[in-house]
């Protein structure tokens, strides 16, 4: 684990103190990451998969939707300039509450 927070730099040890120190989502659950393409979104998502959670995020274009779908084990991802309704977006990928920590 040392050599995985070295390689993944600040960003990375960033999104490992939310998700393993913060939040501690436990396996099963729904994780929701807004900005999930950025630099802490993309680790965060993936320190959430290795957790057994399933994990939605939100970012801001099509392609990125795509990108965290197909390369960073998103389960699913919706575009926040498209989605007028969080809620109903969320809704449909089974998401109905989100708690943030
Ligand atoms: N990097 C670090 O080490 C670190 C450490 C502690 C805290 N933080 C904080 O954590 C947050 C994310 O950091 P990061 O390094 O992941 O940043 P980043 O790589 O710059 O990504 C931030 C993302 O936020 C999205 N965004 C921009 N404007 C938005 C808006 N109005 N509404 C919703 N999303 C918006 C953009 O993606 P879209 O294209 O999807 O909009 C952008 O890619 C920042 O607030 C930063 O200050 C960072």
């Amino acid at each position: 684990m040392e050599l995985t927070r070295v390689c993944a730099g600040v960003p990375g040890f960033a999104a490992w103190i939310a998700m393993e120190i913060l939040a501690c989502p436990k396996e099963g659950s729904n994780v929701f990451i807004s900005a999930a393409a950025g630099g802490i979104g993309i680790y965060a998502g993936q320190l959430a998969k290795l957790r057994g959670c399933r994990v939605v995020g939100s970012t801001g274009s099509d392609d990125k939707v795509d990108l965290l779908k197909r390369e960073f084990g998103y389960d699913d991802a919706f575009n926040y300039k498209k989605e007028t309704d969080y809620d109903a977006a969320l809704s449909k990928m089974s998401l109905d509450a989100v708690s943030a920590k």
